[in-house]
């Protein structure tokens, strides 16, 4: 039915095509879409707005206390304001991924907006969220639980397609956040024991959602 709940989490590494996936699974099946990526990104806008030193991480939390989210989950046109000014321009740039790995590593920034992700997908009834810890942490009871994967070229390919950035220095900022994603203290970047892996090194977008529809349609064995 595309009325009752229905959650989906969506897991992996940046250029993995989580998002895209994700946005295009969301509209299919009548779902809002939660890219809980941006909520890290937008408290990292505020963070540097404020001239709060992102490795303080004292000052970070107190930031992130004080910043207002505003969350938009169509999938068709994603939205995220701070404090009313949306930055969805904004929080895509460079000095935001440079700082978002240390502010999205600070515990009580995850205590934060954890607490408000679970909030908007128990408003939105039917959901895909994205990011590196909803199945293991955020929504452990989701329907589905998807990881995705791809090979670090094939990543790097992705991501810099899309910034205009050229592949290798896209391919060493990747593998910079890719370690200091998986290797924090506070809920690192994981694969929940009972997600679905897919890598998506040799397929299509078209083929990826394929694929989800699938596991969503049928019995899904776990
Ligand atoms: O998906 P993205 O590249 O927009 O995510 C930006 C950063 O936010 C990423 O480097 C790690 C962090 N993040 C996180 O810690 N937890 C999430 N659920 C989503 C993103």
């Amino acid at each position: 039915a595309r009325t009752g709940r229905l959650v989906v989490a969506v897991d992996g590494p940046s250029g993995s095509g989580k998002s895209t996936v994700s946005r295009r699974l969301a509209g299919g099946l009548d779902a809002k879409y939660l890219d809980t990526g941006a909520m890290y990104r937008a408290v990292t806008w505020a963070v540097l707005r404020s001239g709060v030193d992102p490795q303080d991480a004292e000052a970070v939390a107190k930031t992130a206390a004080a910043t207002e989210l505003t969350i938009g989950v169509d999938p068709a046109a994603p939205q995220i304001a701070v404090d009313g000014v949306p930055v969805d321009r904004e929080i895509r740039g460079p000095e935001v991924t440079a700082a978002v790995s240390a502010v999205s590593a600070v515990p009580e920034v995850r205590r934060l907006l954890v607490e408000r992700q679970r909030e908007l997908i128990l408003a939105a009834g039917r959901i895909v969220v994205e990011g590196r810890d909803i199945g293991a942490v955020v929504a452990p009871d989701a329907d589905l639980k998807v990881y995705l994967t791809a090979s670090a070229d094939a990543r790097a390919q992705r991501r810099s397609a899309e910034s205009a950035a050229d592949v290798a220095a896209t391919a060493a900022d990747l593998a910079r956040r890719d370690r200091l994603d998986s290797t924090r203290k506070a809920s690192p970047l994981q694969q929940a024991p009972d997600a679905v892996v897919l890598d998506t090194t040799e397929l299509g977008i078209d083929e990826v959602v394929e694929r989800l529809r699938e596991l969503l349609a049928g019995p899904v064995s776990r």
